[in-house]
C-alpha cells in the first residue's frame, strides 16, 4: 500500500479590491445575484455570475421550494441558463458569494459536489479550463480549474473505457 497525496493550487486574496478589474465586476455580479436568491427555507442566499468568452455575464441563484431537493442551487442555475441560451459560448470564470443574516458569508463559498460535477463536464465539453472566484468577506479564493475543484472524478470517459 502507498499514500498518493493530491494537492490542489489555490491563490489567496484578502479583499475584492485586490482582483482585477475584470475578476472584481464579476465578483460584485456574484454578490447582487446572491441578494436576489430565493431561499426562503435555508436562509442561505447563493449568487453565480458566469462569464463566457464573449464576455457575456449571466446571472443565477440559488431557488428552493417547499418540496425541497426540488430547489437548485445558484451554479447550476447560472451555467444551465448560459448553456441553453448561448450553447457555442464556453464558459471562463464563474463567480460564487453567499449571503447570510444580511451579510456576506466571512468564509468563500465553494459549489457543493454535485453542481462540480455539472461544471466539470460543462469544462470538458467546451474543451476550455473553468476559473473560479471564491467569495468570503475573510478571503478570497481563485481556482483555476474544475479538476481542481474535483479530483478523483467520474466522467464520460469512465463510461467510454468500458464499451
Ligand atoms: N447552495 C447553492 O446555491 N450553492 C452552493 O454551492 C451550496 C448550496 C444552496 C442550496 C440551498 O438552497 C442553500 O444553498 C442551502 O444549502
Amino acid at each position: 500500500m502507498k499514500i498518493n497525496l493530491i494537492t490542489i493550487q489555490v491563490q489567496e486574496y484578502e479583499r475584492i479590491e485586490d482582483l482585477t478589474n475584470e475578476d472584481k465586476e464579476l465578483a460584485i455580479g456574484a454578490i447582487e445575484a446572491a441578494k436576489k436568491a430565493y431561499a426562503p427555507y435555508s436562509e442561505f442566499q447563493v449568487g453565480a455570475a458566469v462569464k463566457l468568452c464573449s464576455g457575456k455575464v449571466i446571472m443565477g441563484n440559488n431557488q428552493e421550494n417547499a418540496a425541497y431537493p426540488s430547489g437548485l442551487c445558484a451554479e447550476r442555475v447560472a451555467v444551465f441558463y448560459a448553456n441553453a441560451q448561448y450553447p457555442d459560448e464556453a464558459v471562463e470564470t464563474v463567480a460564487i458569494a453567499a449571503y447570510a443574516n444580511n451579510s456576506l458569508i466571512e468564509e468563500p463559498v465553494a459549489p457543493c459536489g454535485s453542481c462540480r460535477q455539472v461544471l466539470l463536464e460543462t469544462e470538458k465539453r467546451y474543451k476550455q479550463p473553468i476559473r473560479f472566484i471564491l467569495i468570503g468577506a475573510k478571503k478570497i479564493l481563485i481556482v483555476e480549474d474544475t479538476a481542481r475543484l474535483l479530483p478523483l472524478s467520474f466522467s464520460k470517459e469512465n463510461l467510454l473505457s468500458e464499451k
